[in-house]
């Protein structure tokens, strides 16, 4: 079989970011070959998470590998947050759709989520840490909705001009 080929990733602020996923209807060979190149695309981009809405595909499936050997998939599909701690922190995030770009977004330390697997098998997931950071965000891009939007208007207007400048200079080189 050949290695999967990878998907170009959406930049913010490109419009079809805010797009809402809607849920899968099946996990079949369409869907399994989704992961596999979202899967592909992530490591290729050497990011921890990546949700459909960021390669352009509007279903609810995120693929996420927090592990320090990039060897632990983990694949979300049509994923439901049980459970939120009302304790919340601070922490720095950044996306790949927003390359280069870091900044502090309060999330809930910990969360329970209900999804299908790769499989379609219903699994319940406790997660805490940079796992739980990470599928808020990523369930945030299923909602149409970019990390960058928890900042001050003033800096998202900023991020925005710079990232228009950037993507304007690549398409002229
Ligand atoms: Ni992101």
């Amino acid at each position: 079989m050949n290695p999967p080929s990878l998907l170009p990733i959406l930049c913010y602020p490109d419009p079809r970011l805010r797009t809402v996923a809607k849920p899968v209807a099946a996990v079949d060979d369409r869907i399994r070959e989704l992961i596999e190149r979202m899967l592909a695309t992530m490591y290729d981009a050497n990011g921890i998470g990546l949700a459909a809405t960021q390669v352009d595909v509007h279903e609810r499936v995120i693929v996420i590998d927090v592990s320090e050997t990039r060897d632990e998939p983990l694949v979300l599909i049509n994923p439901e947050i049980e459970w939120a701690s009302p304790e919340t922190r601070k922490g720095e995030e950044g996306c790949l759709s927003v390359p280069g770009i870091y900044d502090g977004v309060e999330r809930s330390i910990a969360v329970r989520v209900r999804a299908l697997d790769g499989q379609g098998k219903e699994r319940t997931l406790d997660a805490q840490g940079m796992l739980a950071v990470c599928i808020q965000h990523e369930m945030d891009h299923l909602m149409g909705k970019v990390f960058v939007e928890y900042l001050s208007p003033l800096k998202r207007d900023r991020i925005k001009s710079k990232l228009v400048k950037a993507q304007r200079e690549a398409l002229r080189t």
